[in-house]
């Protein structure tokens, strides 16, 4: 969603605004501009499209100013034109905003009765006139305040304000604003990735929080006006994290990451020398009746697979629900389920939300995320943070992976916790989950054989995925990747259910993924790709090498990932199927790291 960055500094920012708003394109936008403290007053640039057109508008009219204002902007309300780029104006107001604001209508209608005239189609303008209306009988913190109560909805927002030059002014409400400290220099950002470049020292606002930034430091102040403490912290990272490498695209690199990522993560949650689980954060998983996962598109399906770890080799109940089902439908819960959010943000509204809304009815919560500043860390009793290192790519890959290995490592940790393996298996089982590195970098060396459908695949309308046990998340995973990176319409389902609607789309003109290693499923996939082929499919068959020796004869493609124990099959078959969609979205000229209407980050429902 829309990426922020405001500098206070003390050499031009032109250049350094920029700089940040690329850090921020993973997010997914459509516009962006910049503005800041010219010789004459505010000056401000826009451009509609990427921001190589914003720096071609800067290259013949550059900016001079030393504090200024920028942003990308994801389109809600109003089509991605320069008239609706951020910033927006208003008298003395300039300003950025993400999120939504949800009673701007009834503002709008109450500032045009006044005579206000409105220049763009955004909910944002409003507030720009809101606290144009507010300064003209306040001084800018107060006229800030009293604006900030006026207003309904989700928002970060950026502030500059005429003839005060040395301040900008930020609120959160809902998506995440960050206050950076530099040496004689203030910023503020999206997240800690926007100010990487400048400072590692960082406080996260909570929501309600407003902050006033000038050369001196931040003043942070609650939703009541009480100045408040939010305690710097300092975060890791490095500019070169963000570096694509040798590779094309982060996606590309990410999937590639894989291995590393696991492994990292994993260690995090076994004792390697002692060869047993070593899960942190204390959960007592004996006394648990039930565990109650929530999460958005590729973090959902993670979840999904964890269910299909858990419940069988812990004998623990897990439900998982998409959360923006889950916060609205009034679910029965209980104080003795442990909810357990599944974000790599950390900062997904409606996963968030229905974290909220749990932890609202006393349940204990527990949050499996990336961004470990995020406000889901902040929030739950226990972060079981993922060690994959940043996603940048929209289109999720390794965080996927990390997040399964997570909830795999939770599988057997419970699982002895309650009695249902003994020391024995548990080690059996952790020796076996720290195979699956090596075993991923083995799937991802299928590339070519993979780079080898993408063509044919690209030529299709619609692809089915398949799957049976735990790689019915992972087919439904495959078939959201290719449609969200390459646009082609592709639908997962339980290989059973073929025969319950979904037989009806095959034809030659089809292509079917089935996802089968040689497992307890087996043969009951391979009924189902004989059926698919009876009537024509063309079948990509996803399996290891028992599976290939066992298939039926006649499926178009076989993609023979490594064998593996069934624990780490969801790990080891993910590389061919990210592949899949990455080298047909790449075959289309597709916009592979940053899709077309999507964002990376969604902080509004
Ligand atoms: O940051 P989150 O993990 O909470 O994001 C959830 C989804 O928005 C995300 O997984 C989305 O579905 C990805 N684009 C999938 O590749």
């Amino acid at each position: 969603m829309c990426g922020i960055i405001g500098i206070v500094g003390t050499s031009s920012v032109q250049d350094r605004l920029i700089e940040s708003l690329k850090r921020l394109e993973y997010r997914g936008y459509d516009s962006a501009g910049i503005a800041g403290f010219g010789p004459d007053g505010i000056e401000r640039r826009r451009a509609a499209g990427k921001l190589r057109n914003l720096e071609e508008v800067l290259a013949g009219d550059p900016l001079t100013a030393s504090v200024g204002i920028g942003h990308t902007r994801w389109a809600t309300h109003g089509p991605p034109t320069v008239g609706n780029a951020h910033p927006h104006q208003a008298g003395r107001v300039t300003l950025v905003h993400n999120g939504i604001i949800e009673n701007f209508a009834e503002l709008k209608a109450e500032l045009k009765a006044e005579g206000r005239v409105f220049s763009t189609d955004t909910d944002t303008e409003v507030v720009a006139q809101l606290l144009d209306r507010e300064l003209a009988s306040k001084a800018p913190l107060e006229a800030f305040k009293a604006t900030l109560d006026q207003v309904r909805g989700a928002f970060a927002l950026v502030v500059m304000i005429e003839g005060e030059t040395n301040l900008l002014l930020g609120a959160r409400e809902g998506p995440p604003l960050i206050v950076g400290y530099g040496d004689g220099e203030m910023f503020l950002g999206s997240d800690a990735l926007a100010v990487g470049p400048f400072t590692n020292r960082v406080a996260y606002l909570e929501d309600g929080d407003y902050v006033a930034i000038d050369h001196n430091g931040a003043r942070v102040f609650e939703k009541s006006g009480r100045p408040v403490d939010r305690p710097v912290q300092v975060v890791p990272q490095s500019p070169a994290l963000m570096e694509k490498g040798n590779y094309r695209h982060f996606m590309e690199k990410e999937i590639h990451d894989q291995p590393e990522g696991c492994q990292r993560t994993i260690a995090a949650y076994v004792d390697a020398l002692g060869g047993l689980t070593a899960v942190p954060g204390g959960v007592d998983f004996a006394a648990l009746n039930r565990i109650q996962i929530v999460g958005c598109g590729t973090a959902y399906l993670a979840g999904l697979i964890g269910k299909y770890l858990i419940e069988p080799l812990a004998d623990l109940p897990v439900d998982v629900e998409v959360a923006s089902e889950f916060r609205y439908r009034q679910p029965a819960l209980r104080p003795d389920c442990l909810v357990v959010a599944i974000s790599q943000s950390g900062e997904t509204a409606d996963t968030l939300a229905a974290l909220r809304y749990c932890q609202a009815r006393g349940m204990k919560s527990a949050a499996v995320v990336n961004a470990v500043g995020s406000t889901m860390a902040r929030e739950v009793d226990v972060v079981w943070p993922i060690h994959c290192g940043p996603e940048i790519g929209v289109a999720s890959t390794k965080a996927f992976t990390a997040q399964v290995s997570v909830l795999t490592a939770i599988a057997v940790a419970a699982a002895r916790a309650r009695g249902r393996i003994d020391e024995a298996e548990e080690r059996r089982l952790v020796a076996v989950l720290m195979e699956a590195p090596r075993l991923i970098a083995e799937s991802i060396n299928l590339e070519e054989a993979v780079k080898s459908i993408a063509l044919e695949v690209s030529r299709a309308r619609d692809v089915l995925f398949l799957g049976r046990g735990p790689m019915y998340p992972l087919a439904l995973e495959g078939a959201l990747k290719l449609k969200e990176i390459s646009y082609i319409h592709a639908e997962g389902y339980a290989a059973g259910e073929l025969k319950h609607g979904p037989i009806a789309l095959v034809d030659e003109h089809t292509p079917i993924v089935i996802l089968a290693p040689f497992d307890s499923y087996f043969e009951k996939s391979a009924s189902n790709m004989s059926e698919v082929m009876a009537r024509g499919g063309q079948v990509v068959f996803i399996t290891d090498p028992e599976g290939e020796r066992h298939a039926p004869a006649g499926a178009r493609v076989v993609v023979t990932a490594p064998r593996c124990d069934p624990l780490i099959a969801p790990l080891v078959m993910a590389a061919p199927i990210q592949l899949l969609a990455y080298y047909v979205a790449v075959q289309k000229g597709a916009d592979v790291d940053q899709p077309r209407n999507l964002a990376k980050s969604v902080t509004v429902e």
